[in-house]
């Protein structure tokens, strides 16, 4: 029936799924009353975050940047940036000329070892990387300015200096907690002593995010990750950022990194968290941490939509009560099969069956197939609405008439309708206040949007990167 399908599909493709499974599914759609919770509640944790008595307390941490210039078209030269933190690490260049630019890079893979072993070790791979690159591009011994992209709990000082708060996402590296991680990068870069480079400035992925677009559109306030990870930022009076006492450069702005994947770690979402959550939370490397970020982001999404088919076999409602051995692992189910199922267009079963029968579900019927499609829906449905609610609070926060936000991350790029469901439902949670947003695809913000950021610190002092 209609009821057990979330408001947000009704206009969209109706899967006919199981009623059993609908209705066991109702706790996966957001109510109206449970966003109006949300935003309220989402509010309150960014001023705790922003008030300098609140914030030692606060879960949503509120760092400001010291970002205080967005682009202006007059930025120029030839920058370095680096990409830590999202599906993979990337070294890239970046010229930038008459408000456009160009731009190359290369990617690494990162092994595990890397990401859970030692710091130091951390930092000479990123190093080792750099002097590969820039080695093969003639550039390692023009001390480019570059623009860091280190994408996780930084409490900056400054431009140029961020101090670890914790590890998120997939990593955990000792000995990085604590300390200023461009100085464990220039430290790095001088144990080999084979490259010179100016380290320019350190940036979080939804700051160049945010960059990138207002780079192309002068309206953009907000930059979001929906990725590996999730998290946003936005443009708050600087009066208001109480922890950032700078002198006012002029602006009168600060960009603040809510750090808003640990909404939830005090119990905030727990009117809206499921026995899925909970379990992928539990058997995650941060047990407790980032509880908002699990509930949206590539990292967990694919494993949610396992638990809970694997939860229905064994309640003998989906695939004839059977499961292979390799759909019983622990994200074998990936985020991207979520992508891919909900491709598929209504009544075509291409990939989901492909996927199945990679998964050694060889006997699963059309029913099923459906079925798993709908449980996909269900968990990017609600990252989706719990993204809407998101922007819906920092509009309200800014008081912004027009807003652009500008959004990157593989999860939101790759899925046929995130995008979709966020403009559906952001009008109407912003009614009847007369707010009106531009929700864009924003690529490239570890490169352009970090480049960006170096520009605008190098007009402060030496001048542009030549
Ligand atoms: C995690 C990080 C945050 C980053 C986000 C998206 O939430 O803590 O800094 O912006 O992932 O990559």
């Amino acid at each position: 029936s209609e009821t057990c399908n979330p408001p947000h599909l009704r206009t969209a493709e109706v899967i006919p799924a199981r009623e059993e499974l609908k209705e066991k599914c109702g706790e996966l759609i957001i109510t109206e009353d449970q966003m109006q919770t949300y935003m309220k509640s989402f509010l309150e944790n960014i001023e705790r975050g922003l008030g300098k008595d609140t914030n030692p307390d606060s879960i949503v941490k509120c760092f400001p940047t010291y970002v205080q210039n967005l682009p202006d078209g007059t930025e120029s030269g030839k920058y370095l940036a680096l990409d830590l933190g999202g599906s993979n690490f990337r070294v890239l260049m970046v010229e930038i000329a008459n408000k456009a630019y160009t731009m190359d890079q290369k990617v690494f893979s990162i092994s595990e070892e890397i990401m859970t072993g030692p710091g130091e070790s951390l930092f000479d791979f990123i190093a080792e990387c750099l002097a590969d690159y820039t080695t093969e591009k003639g550039v390692s011994n023009d001390n480019l300015p570059l623009g860091f992209t280190f994408s996780f709990p930084l409490e900056q000082k400054g431009l140029k200096v961020g101090i670890l708060e914790r590890w998120t996402k997939g990593f955990n590296c000792d000995g990085v907690i604590g300390e200023n991680v461009v100085q464990l990068l220039e430290d790095a870069i001088t144990r080999r002593g084979d490259i010179q480079i100016n380290v320019a400035a350190v940036v979080n992925d939804t700051t160049g995010t945010l960059m990138a677009c207002a780079f192309k559109d002068p309206d953009c306030k907000i930059g979001l990750i929906v990725g590996t990870g999730t998290n946003g930022c936005y443009v708050e009076k600087q009066a208001n950022a109480e922890l950032f006492d700078e002198p006012d450069t002029g602006t009168g702005i600060v960009i603040i990194n809510l750090e808003s994947g640990a909404f939830g770690d005090d119990g905030a979402l727990d009117f809206c968290r499921t026995q899925y959550d909970i379990d992928v939370d539990e058997a995650s490397i941060n047990p407790g941490r980032q509880l908002h970020e699990k509930m949206i982001s590539g990292m967990y999404m694919g494993e949610l939509v396992r638990l809970a088919a694997v939860r229905f076999t064994n309640e003998g409602i989906m695939f004839g009560g059977t499961l292979s051995d390799d759909f019983n692992t622990p994200h074998t189910f990936e985020t991207k099969f979520v992508s891919e199922i909900e491709s598929d267009p209504p009544g075509t079963f291409t990939k989901v069956k492909e996927i199945c029968d990679s998964l050694g579900m060889t006997d699963a019927t059309e029913q099923d197939h459906l079925d798993l499609k709908y449980l996909c829906q269900c968990f990017s449905t609600r990252a989706a609405v719990l993204v809407s609610c998101l922007i819906t609070t920092l509009i309200r926060k800014m008081e912004s008439p027009q807003t652009t936000v500008g959004i990157d991350g593989t999860l939101y790029k790759n899925h046929p309708h995130f995008h979709d469901i966020i403009m559906r439902t952001l009008p109407k949670l912003l009614e009847p206040d007369p707010y009106t947003c531009k929700v864009m695809l924003s690529e490239d913000g570890s490169g352009i949007g970090a480049a960006l950021i170096a520009a605008v610190a190098a007009k402060g002092s030496e001048g542009g990167g030549e």
